[in-house]
């Protein structure tokens, strides 16, 4: 009998740094310019591979149906041709429905593990084509740190690491609808709008921060329809957050700031009737060098060497 290979995996969250919606395109889907940042938040994912003769996939406590873990591994399985048996366990910490990517880097997590348990060799270009068809946010997470994301998110360009901000962030009981989002900020979207938005976003992406403020073009649609968000944001700001802002469609709204101790106050002065049904959550921002190592030492046993994609040592 083979010995099974394990790894205990933490999938980290994002924030958008910044967001700009352009126009809806013939796919369906719209063109966005984007600032993408993980962050120290994170869902813990334990990961077992058993070579056998049978190949089958299970996920413990799977109180979501069509899975986008379950998705990931059927992907990789179907790739790296390795036949066995796939165990997983899911810790939920990153809130859903939040903006925050959590099932996305779910997902990107099983990408980057599953090929290396498994004994198998994929390509970081293929990866990312996997990562496409699950969701326009996995691919994200498959590169970590900060980057610019283009077209529908998908297309993705490193930058340099942001500067160390603390953050807190308040996750509330709003549930927002992706699709739903996107459908209520389409009919506002006009070619004149679009020029304008690209030359601000360019400007940011160069600097992220120190030019002009950040944007997400979905708070005010969002925030039109739960005032609560707005009035958090607002409130946020006033306890210094520099800049405060909500995450891709919502509803999760942060703040940064610039020591831990102001973070830290502006934590403790946050009243519960203020974060609409929700709590707050402490968070840093991760950079991708930190990100690398976190994803080394959750796998380094069974790998070779440091590269990326990480190598399994278990190739044939
Ligand atoms: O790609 P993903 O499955 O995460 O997208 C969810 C929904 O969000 C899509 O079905 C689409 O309605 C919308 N979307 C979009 N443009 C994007 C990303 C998502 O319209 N760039």
């Amino acid at each position: 009998m083979s010995a099974t290979r394990r790894a205990r995996l933490r999938a980290l969250a994002k924030i958008n740094l910044d967001l700009r919606v352009l126009g809806r395109r013939a796919d369906g889907y719209h063109e966005l310019r984007t600032i993408f940042q993980t962050i120290s938040l994170g869902d813990r994912l334990e990961i077992a591979f058993t070579p056998g003769r049978r190949s089958a996939i299970q996920l413990a406590d799977d109180r979501i149906p069509d899975n986008l873990v379950v998705r990931a591994a059927q992907a990789v399985m179907d790739t790296v041709r390795r036949a066995g048996r796939v165990e997983m366990r899911l810790t939920k910490r990153i809130p859903m429905g939040a903006g925050l990517g959590g099932g996305s880097s779910d997902a990107a997590a099983v990408l980057l593990a599953l090929p290396v348990l498994a004994g198998g060799e994929v390509p970081l270009a293929d990866l990312c084509r996997m990562g496409r068809d699950l969701g326009s946010d996995v691919p994200f997470f498959l590169l970590g740190g900060t980057a610019v994301g283009v077209g529908r998110g998908t297309e993705l360009f490193p930058l340099p690491d942001a500067a160390a901000r603390h953050g807190v962030l308040v996750a509330p009981g709003i549930h927002v609808s992706t699709a739903e989002a996107y459908r209520l900020l389409s009919p506002s979207l006009t070619t004149e709008l679009q020029e304008n938005k690209m030359v601000s976003f360019q400007s940011q992406a160069w600097k992220w921060g120190d030019r002009e403020p950040a944007v997400n073009d979905f708070e005010p649609v969002v925030f039109g329809r739960h005032a609560p968000l707005a009035r958090l944001k607002k409130r946020l700001e006033q306890s210094g957050a520099a800049p405060a802002m909500m995450t891709g469609s919502g509803s999760a709204v942060f703040g940064l700031f610039r020591t831990a101790e102001e973070a830290s106050r502006a934590m403790s002065s946050l009243r519960e009737s203020e974060m609409a049904g929700g709590k707050g959550i402490r968070f840093s921002l991760v950079s991708r060098a930190r990100y690398r190592s976190m994803w080394w030492r959750a796998l380094h046993e069974h790998t070779g060497a440091n590269l990326w994609p990480l190598r399994s040592r278990y190739l044939r």
